[in-house]
């Protein structure tokens, strides 16, 4: 089953605290980025990738692509103030498929396996995101107080990526820009319109890059994927 891929890559990466865009720092001598772009320029159910960027570096990560042999992006528009904003601006220039799957640049260990696993159940369902089970005893905090222990059982720790029939996502994002609502997911505006979503069990080394120790990790995954081939 075919899917395009919308890839928000126009943040600042402010925690990461590098001074430059997160994304282009090397992760074993490649840019996380590539890392990523990688994924899906070798998955076959990819026809397409959609990357939003800051203008003033859109000239960079063009020769990035062209340097690492990245083919499939079919088009780099500009991101916005916000995640979503960035995301919508893929959207706005993406043409009627299948499957969209919304995924973060700064996630640049997702696995064929799991894509797969989405790109079906969006499929079936309309709707399905990536979520590992959270490990920890998870507690309601007010003021530095406990409030409550939350059942761990129902609860999933959200990443991406995220996948959606074209025609319900469009309308999700649609509708939220018109009532300027802003989610800090892509599912928190398809669960608006009140169509369900599904969940598809990730994997924990589905990280996201975004502070100092990630990198630190990143580079143990990488190492042992390698020793692994
Ligand atoms: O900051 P954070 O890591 O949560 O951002 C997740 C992804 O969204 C990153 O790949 C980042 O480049 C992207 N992003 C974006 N536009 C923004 C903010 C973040 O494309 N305004």
């Amino acid at each position: 089953m075919q899917y395009e891929v919308v890839l928000p890559a126009a943040g600042s990466g402010k925690r990461m605290g590098a001074g430059q865009n997160k994304l282009f720092l090397n992760l074993l001598e490649k840019p996380i980025l590539i890392h990523t772009l990688e994924v899906f320029e070798q998955d076959s159910q990819c026809t397409g990738i959609w990357l939003a960027v800051k203008p003033e570096e859109r000239g960079f990560i063009q020769e990035m692509l062209e340097r690492y042999g990245i083919s499939k992006v079919k088009g780099l528009p500009d991101g916005g103030a916000e995640r979503q904003h960035s995301v919508h601006s893929c959207m706005k220039e993406m043409k009627q498929v299948d499957i969209v799957l919304v995924h973060d640049a700064a996630r640049p260990f997702i696995t064929h396996d799991i894509i797969a696993n989405l790109v079906q159940s969006a499929h079936d369902f309309g709707a399905a995101i990536a979520g590992v089970r959270a490990k920890d005893t998870m507690k309601k905090v007010r003021d530095g107080v406990i409030e409550e222990t939350i059942d761990r059982e129902s609860l999933w720790m959200i990443q991406t990526p995220q996948a959606f029939q074209f025609d319900l996502i469009v309308e999700a994002e649609d509708v939220a820009e018109k009532v300027g609502f802003l989610g800090t997911d892509e599912a928190m505006l398809v669960e608006r319109l009140g169509h369900e979503v599904h969940i598809v069990e990730s994997s924990y080394e589905n990280v996201k890059m975004t502070t100092q120790e990630d990198l630190v990790f990143g580079e143990a995954i990488l190492q042992k994927r390698a020793k692994k081939q």
